[in-house]
C-alpha cells in the first residue's frame, strides 16, 4: 500500500453509530477519508473495552480503506497475527505496553502490516527514539487513551514538533500521526506542528455532514 504524501484523515470508528457501522464506514469513505482508525481497548491497559478481531474481520469485507489498528492493550504481541489476518493494514502498539518493542515491531512487519508505535501524553519522546528503524507510523496521543470525545491537550504540541524533527532528522519514511480531540479548531495547528495523519472520532461522526467536517480538517 502506497502512503500518500498529503495530510491523511483517519476517522475513528469508536464514535460511529455501531448499529449501522457498515453505512458509517461507507459514508466516511465517500466523504474523503483515506484511513479508518480502529481503537482496540482491553479494559487493562486502558479502563475501557471496545472493538476486537471479529469486527475488524467483518468490516474488512466492505471497504478497501487502510485499516489503522490502534492497540491500547496489554501483551499486544499475543494479538498481532490475528489482527493482521483479520485485515489490518497498520498495527500500532503502545511503547508503555511493550516488554520487547523491537520484537513486536518486527513481527508486525513480518505479517505484511505497517508498524506503528504510540506514546501517551506523559511519555517522553526519548522512549521511542531507539525504534525509528522499525516503524512506519509514530502515533502521538493528544489525550489520555481510553475514551473518544476528550479535549485536545495543547501541551502536547511541543512534543508533536519534536517528533516531526526527530523523523526528519532520521531520514526515515515514517508518518507522524496525532490522535485525540482533533477538530476544526485545532487541526491546522496540529498539521503545522508536523502531523501527516489526523485521527478524528467524535468531531467527524457527530457532524451533520462528514464531507464538510473532513474538508474543514484540511483547511
Ligand atoms: C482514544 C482513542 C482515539 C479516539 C479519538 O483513546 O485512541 O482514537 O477515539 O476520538 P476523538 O477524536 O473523539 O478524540
Ligand atoms: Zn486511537
Amino acid at each position: 500500500m502506497i502512503i500518500p504524501v498529503m495530510t491523511i484523515i483517519a476517522p475513528s470508528i469508536l464514535s460511529a453509530n455501531f448499529s449501522k457501522l457498515g453505512e458509517e464506514i461507507k459514508a466516511v469513505e465517500e466523504a474523503g477519508a483515506e484511513w479508518l482508525h480502529i481503537d482496540v481497548m482491553d479494559g487493562h491497559f486502558v479502563p475501557n473495552i471496545t472493538i476486537g478481531i471479529p469486527v475488524v474481520k467483518s468490516i474488512r469485507k466492505i471497504t478497501d480503506l487502510f485499516f489503522d489498528v490502534h492497540l491500547m492493550i496489554e501483551n499486544p504481541e499475543r494479538y498481532v497475527e490475528r489482527f493482521a489476518d483479520a485485515g489490518a493494514n497498520g498495527i500500532t502498539v503502545h511503547i508503555e505496553a511493550c516488554e520487547n518493542a523491537r520484537e513486536i515491531l518486527q513481527s508486525i512487519r513480518s505479517f505484511g502490516c505497517k508498524a506503528g508505535l504510540s506514546l501517551k501524553p506523559a511519555t517522553p519522546l526519548e522512549s521511542v527514539k531507539d525504534y525509528l528503524d522499525l516503524i512506519d507510523i509514530l502515533l502521538v496521543m493528544s489525550v489520555n487513551p481510553g475514551f473518544g470525545g476528550q479535549k485536545f491537550m495543547p501541551e502536547v504540541l511541543p512534543k508533536i514538533r519534536e517528533a516531526r524533527k526527530l523523523i526528519d532528522e532520521s531520514g526515515k519514511n515514517i508518518l507522524l500521526e496525532v490522535d485525540g480531540g482533533i477538530c476544526d479548531e485545532n487541526a491546522r495547528i496540529v498539521r503545522e506542528a508536523g502531523a501527516d495523519v489526523l485521527v478524528s472520532g467524535s468531531y467527524v461522526f457527530r457532524s451533520e455532514n462528514y464531507r464538510k467536517a473532513i474538508e474543514k480538517l484540511l483547511l
